[in-house]
């Protein structure tokens, strides 16, 4: 009967998402099925780079995980922002875990559907790096492995039988869908695909297991190419093309590696002293722990460079610190060395975190994967978004970038700085990376250094001021002009429009080379002008700042409008296929037909609009833009308008009940599971004479699950539990109905411990003679990742051992209780076994009518779990992008003395932890899609305390306003 009950509230409640998935995309964006074989595609490669259809290709890729954004729609909004901000291609981890609650069951529907997201990937025009494990590691429970998989005996990451069937099920489903969407034959944008991650076990067994899985992919028919991603730079599972001696040859056909080199944040939440950039390809020490050039006929490939780090229970809250630690600085430095060490196949982890909802984060994560990511958790562009926009803009634009050789030393005149200098043999082109010198990382230094190419010698003046770096191009083609150099950065260049970029007030000189004397129109801003008839030098001089338009006319070359820009202007422009826009924060899509060019995109103020491109009349977000022609570009007359306000409701009007009903001695368990199992998998096995408790054997894998031992005679003085609960996690007792306290495992490190020893005294006054009940909730926060391939994920969660006044109890019976089942809609990873959500009060069509009003924030709090329910309806306007969140207590003043903790279910879906007494997070993101933005909204928050802390405060945040 009661299970009647949930599936009902369940079925509501695929409603509820459906419609939640249709709430921000269009039905013309809806996934359509692949069409088969439209084109044949080639994708090839050499030691320069990949080559797609016979065309050198850079490819700048940014991560983002579709399991940690639960709305479909958001994830074209986040894959625009994407291309937008100049990535060619995202990196996509597939989690196994996330798709799959029991053997041989796999579920890619509705938030699950991959299909789908490789479709808008493909749509948004984004190669796709898929990364499908079985392995991802990732801060996911155990790491993507499925729960299930923890109670094999088989050791995992080998080729052990049972798990490399377990494996073969997974790629089985998981491959069918990205075989679909290849760029081969033309059915979609896959690009290439990863094997495993960071497999740094390296005897015959993993290379077994390696070859199982590349063998498994082509028979599953992946035509793309196939890396594996090297922990750090070892040198590990190298192709067998690769010559260099002391790598590891393995199944693959490319070799990639993963860095993060990012510095630190110290334990106030500021930045620490910056770390210098390595060298991790051809200007550096080279061989098989160089990074790329442990490989030597394939392009120079991160897997995974840093593009922030990720943050761990009871730490000060360090993504702000992180954002700026890999931020615009680090950016120029780390990937400009980069670029200059011909890693021409470049991934940022993360570019968008996104959020461990549900009891997906590892146990070295809270709830929020914002990650300091150049798109933060709340959907919003980061000012590093600007700088990664001027890197992704020129690798894309500036193709003899992509068959560059390491060039000729160039000293600069200052010890402080250095330069890395490469060529492109066939163009001639020149490359010099200007970047410090380690001890000088932060100095203000200003220097020249010498410039020599088929044009003539040049003393170069340059400055670099902070954690900066330059990459400047000489003797390059520019828009049918020649440029013999400029000192200012390339960002990007098309129809006769070339737009440079400096550092605000900083000196900047461009050479150009005519045969005569052209002529010059500074359009905007200062320059001067000075042509050297006997070299043929125009040479144009300006200090940055804001922008300056300078066209350049010549007989017998394309006129040539330069715009060069500082930062803060180059930020407001946006390339978009054969279109350069300025103005508006966030351009998406540029659609030309009949003279007329659609623009989409977003203004988060009041934006001025210009365009570059081959249209007489405009439109923007679908409605006409009066424009008039300006400087070779069209100008709209008015500024585009900026979002309205919006008003957030008050969430008032709460609805309480208390459960943990579990806890009272003539609760009915008749139905649970008795613990009879006297063996196990996991790495924790119970102690002599005790049955098996490990949640993971009785099937229950996440979130919380209770235990209820039924014992006779004299109740013991102290129980001593022996538990597993992962990061910060909780143990709760009571006996005969009597709170015996919680523990909870310790937090504020990096690394965790998962597994705790604690005893619980029983009062004197409960020191009766039976029956007993010892009642005992373990809240799971989750399963180990597997990173040292020791099993890791299999360490046993919930109770492992129990002994009373310290001796195994004999004469116990014990029942065990986890979750009721899968939510269908929102998977496995949604529910754990709390009382209230075994019966359905974190749904939103639970009738709570009969429970009791209180008032938010509370006075009073009683020992275990208690539920607050209220609805609440937005009206956001449909115009508007209103990226919200769900504030609990006061971030200003966090409380370590207040132990409770809350499930947030928004429209049922579990949205993460608040930890009162460990923290940091207080906001946590509302995705649109689980939160209906024009309509009616439920949140249900399972308060679990120690009797003394009460819920503090609850209210709706901003995080961000868009008008689109
Ligand atoms: C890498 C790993 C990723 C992720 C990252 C840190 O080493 O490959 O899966 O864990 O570290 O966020």
């Amino acid at each position: 009967m009661r299970f009647e009950k949930v599936r009902a509230f369940l079925a509501t409640a695929a409603a509820v998402v459906l419609l939640g998935i249709g709430y921000v995309a269009t039905p013309a964006q809806g996934a359509a099925m692949p069409a088969q074989r439209a084109e044949q595609h080639t994708v090839a490669f050499d030691q320069y780079s990949m080559i797609i259809d016979g065309q050198r290709t850079f490819l700048w890729s940014g991560e983002m995980h579709p399991f940690r954004l639960p709305s479909p729609a958001l994830w074209r909004d986040v894959l625009e922002k994407m291309k937008a901000i100049g990535f060619n291609t995202v990196s996509f981890y597939f989690d196994w875990g996330y798709h799959s609650p029991a053997p041989g069951i796999y579920d890619f529907t509705g938030v699950r559907d991959m299909d789908r997201l490789l479709t808008i990937a493909d749509q948004v025009g984004l190669y796709v790096i898929a990364r499908p494990g079985p392995y991802i590691n990732a801060e996911t429970d155990g790491g993507g492995f499925p729960a299930w998989l923890a109670t094999q005996a088989g050791r995992a990451r080998s080729d052990a039988p049972d798990y490399l069937a377990a494996t073969d099920e997974w790629q089985s489903a998981i491959d069918a869908i990205i075989a679909r969407h290849q760029v081969t034959d033309g059915r979609g944008s896959v690009i290439l695909y990863q094997i495993e991650n960071e497999l740094a076990a390296t005897g015959a067994s993993q290379r077994n297991y390696l070859q199982h899985l590349y063998d498994k992919a082509r028979a599953d028919g992946i035509q793309v190419p196939i890396f594996h991603n090297d922990k750090g730079r070892n040198g590990y599972w190298v192709p067998p093309s690769s010559t260099v001696p002391g790598t590891l040859p393995g199944p693959v056909d490319l070799y990639a590696f993963d860095g993060y080199p990012g510095g630190t944040c110290r334990t106030d939440g500021t930045v620490g002293s910056p770390n210098v950039a390595p060298d991790w390809g051809i200007q550096g020490a080279g061989g098989a722990k160089g990074g790329a050039t442990a490989s030597d006929k394939t392009p120079g490939f991160t897997a995974e460079f840093g593009g922030g780090w990720f943050d761990y229970w009871g730490s000060v809250g360090t993504y702000p610190c992180t954002a700026l630690r890999q931020g615009p600085g680090y950016e120029r430095v780390f990937y400009g060395a980069n670029i200059a060490n011909r890693l021409t196949v470049q991934n940022f982890y993360m570019v968008s975190g996104g959020t461990s909802w549900g009891w997906l984060p590892a146990p070295v994560v809270y709830t929020s994967y914002d990650y300091g990511a150049a798109i933060d958790e709340g959907r919003q562009l980061r000012p590093k978004a600007q700088t990664l926009k001027t890197l992704g803009y020129f690798v894309q634009s500036v193709a003899p970038l992509t068959k560059v050789d390491k060039g000729d030393d160039v000293p600069a005149s200052s010890t402080a700085a250095r330069i890395e200098h490469t060529v492109n043999a066939e163009t001639g082109t020149n490359f010099y990376f200007a970047v410090h010198n380690p001890s000088n990382a932060t100095t203000d230094d200003s220097f020249t250094f010498p410039l020599i190419t088929a044009d003539g010698s040049y003393t170069v003046p340059l400055r670099l001021n902070g954690q900066d770096a330059k990459t400047l191009v000489a003797n390059y083609d520019l828009e049918g002009n020649h440029l013999v150099y400029s000192t200012s950065e390339i960002m990007t260049h098309l129809r006769g429009v070339a737009l440079l970029h400096g550092r605000d007030g900083e000196a900047g000189e461009t050479v150009l080379r005519y045969p005569t004397e052209p002529k010059v129109q500074v359009l905007e801003g200062a320059a001067s002008a000075a042509y050297d008839a006997k070299t043929g030098d125009l040479r144009l001089t300006y200090s940055h700042h804001g922008i300056i338009r300078v066209r350049v006319t010549a007989p017998d070359r394309p006129s040539l409008t330069l715009l060069v820009a500082d930062e803060d202007a180059a930020a407001t422009f946006w390339r978009v296929d054969d279109v350069l826009v300025r103005g508006p924060q966030l351009v998406r899509a540029a659609r030309v037909h009949d003279g007329r060019l659609a623009l989409t995109g977003d203004t988060t103020a009041s934006a001025p609009l210009e365009v570059w491109g081959p249209a007489r009349t405009l439109t923007w977000n679908g409605k006409p833009v009066a424009a008039r022609s300006s400087g070779g570009a069209l100008l709209a007359v008015r500024h585009l308008p900026g979002p309205r306000e919006i008003v957030l409701p008050d969430l008032t009007a709460w609805r309480y009940a208390a459960e943990s009903p579990e806890a009272k001695p003539g609760f009915d368990d008749a139905a649970w599971r008795t613990a009879g199992l006297t063996s196990t998998n996991s790495t924790t096995k119970p102690p002599a004479g005790q049955v098996v408790l490990t949640a993971d054997d009785y099937g229950f894998h996440h979130g919380d699950i209770w235990y209820r031992g039924h014992f006779d005679g004299p109740a013991p003085a102290a129980v001593t539990l022996d538990w597993g609960g992962g990061g910060a996690g909780l143990a709760q007792a009571w006996l005969d109905g009597a709170y015996l306290g919680q523990r909870t495992i310790p937090s504020g490190v990096a690394a965790p411990p998962t597994r705790n020893n604690d005893t619980f005294t029983v009062p004197p006054a409960l020191l009766t003679d039976g029956p007993h009940v010892l009642s005992i909730m373990v809240r799971n926060n989750s399963h180990n990742e597997d990173g040292g391939v020791n099993d890791a994920h299999k360490e046993g969660r919930g109770v492992i051992g129990a002994t009373f006044d310290g001796v195994v109890p004999s004469g116990v019976t014990w029942r065990v209780q986890g979750t009721a089942g899968v939510d269908p809609v929102r998977g496995p990873l949604n529910n754990g076994g709390l009382y209230g959500e075994r019966n359905g009060w974190s749904l939103p069509g639970f009738p709570d009518r009969s429970w009791s009003a209180r008032a938010v924030p509370d006075t009073s709090a009683v020992a275990g779990t208690s539920w607050y329910r209220t609805s609440f309806d937005l009206k956001i306007p449909a115009d508007i992008d209103a990226s919200l969140g769900l504030t609990i207590g006061d971030p200003a003043t966090p409380r370590s003395d207040r132990h409770y903790r809350v499930l947030i279910f928004v429209n049922g879906w579990n949205m993460g932890q608040y930890i009162a007494d460990v923290g940091p997070q207080h906001t946590f993101a509302l995705p649109t899609g689980v939160l209906n933005p024009r309509g009616r909204n439920t949140i249900a928050l399972a308060v679990t305390s120690d009797g003394e802390a009460a819920l503090e405060s609850v209210r709706l945040t901003t995080l961000g306003v868009a008008r689109r």
